[in-house]
């Protein structure tokens, strides 16, 4: 099944040319995790700033003078207005020209792209969020959407990997969203070298063992490293779940964003506008994929 690609935000941003980057400036730069830094933008021109609206899931092509252009997931939730935040690891050219930036520094930004989560279909359900590593980015998104319209959902499960403690993306936000009795926020790292760690240490799949998930009232949203793919499906086969009713966001190499350039195609599918939330279907259907 193919998901809300039909119901895609089209935004001012994308009304007049999509190949158009807007000016944003960068407000802040926080420095979560080394080569794994928080970018807080705001579009130069107030039109656009006030108008853009995306879903949870979606991604942004950022571009930098000089560089290049590169697809970054948002990681801000749509309740949260006025700027967006992007969560960008250090791996190459354009993301390189971006850590040499500073606030007040201005980057172009267009979009938003992408189908996003079909929030429509998972309002009333219970909602299980799993991301391993740098798959938080786009889930963040959806963690704030759910919890700022925390009426509309029944259980809030959220599942979190990392290496170790250090490399925990977002981790004080997490560790607070731990205390909260309307969800439950389950850490875990790989290792914890300082002996501090107050929550989980071991993998990722073993904190379905301190969960209650019914596979018949939750849609599971997943994202992370292939590695995370491979046993969180297992797990999540294991209960039982509807193949429509666990989502991925899934990564491909991507130039033009809006389903013309071909760079993304797996099969007869665009990732850039079918993806990159794909059902567990759409990757029986297209095993390459995953
Ligand atoms: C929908 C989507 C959302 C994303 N969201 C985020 C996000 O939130 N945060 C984030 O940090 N990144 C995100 N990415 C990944 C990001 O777009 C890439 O890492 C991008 O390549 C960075 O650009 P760069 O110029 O800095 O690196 P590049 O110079 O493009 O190099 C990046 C790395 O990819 C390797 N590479 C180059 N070509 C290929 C290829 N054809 N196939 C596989 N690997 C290749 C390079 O060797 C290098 O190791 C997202 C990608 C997609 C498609
Ligand atoms: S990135 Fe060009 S078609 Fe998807």
């Amino acid at each position: 099944m193919l998901i809300a690609d039909e119901k895609t935000v089209k935004t001012p941003v994308l009304a007049d040319n999509p190949y158009q980057p807007h000016l944003a400036r960068i407000v802040r730069i926080f420095k979560m995790v080394p080569d794994n830094h928080l970018f807080t933008l705001r579009f130069e021109d107030q039109w656009t700033a006030e108008r853009f609206k995306h879903r949870p899931g979606q991604f942004m092509m950022l571009s930098v003078p000089g560089a290049g252009e590169a697809p970054i997931s948002i990681s801000s939730s749509p309740t949260r207005p006025g700027v967006l935040e992007l969560c960008v690891r250090r791996v190459g050219r354009v993301t390189d020209a971006l850590y040499r930036m500073q606030t007040n520094d201005v980057v172009g930004l267009r979009g938003p792209y992408g189908n996003g989560f079909p929030i429509e279909t998972l309002i009333g359900n219970d909602l299980l969020i799993v991301a391993g590593g740098l798959g938080m980015a786009p889930l963040r998104s959806l963690v704030w959407w759910a919890l700022d319209h925390r009426d509309k959902f029944k259980k809030i499960t959220l599942m979190y990997g990392a290496k170790n403690p250090a490399e925990m993306l977002y981790r004080d936000e997490l560790v607070s969203l731990a205390d909260r009795s309307d969800m439950q926020c389950l850490l875990i790292v790989d290792r914890d070298p300082t002996g501090q760690w107050k929550h989980h240490v071991g993998l990722l799949p073993t904190l379905f063992d301190h969960a209650d998930i019914n596979p018949a009232t939750t849609y599971a949203a997943v994202c992370g490293p292939p590695v995370v793919y491979k046993y969180i499906l297992q797990r999540l086969l294991a209960l039982n779940f509807s193949k429509d009713r666990i989502l991925m966001s899934l990564e491909r190499r991507m130039k033009c964003g809006v389903g013309k350039c071909s760079h993304c195609s797996v099969g007869y599918k665009y990732t850039c506008i079918h993806g990159p939330i794909f059902t567990y279907w759409d990757a029986i259907n297209l095993p390459e994929l995953v």
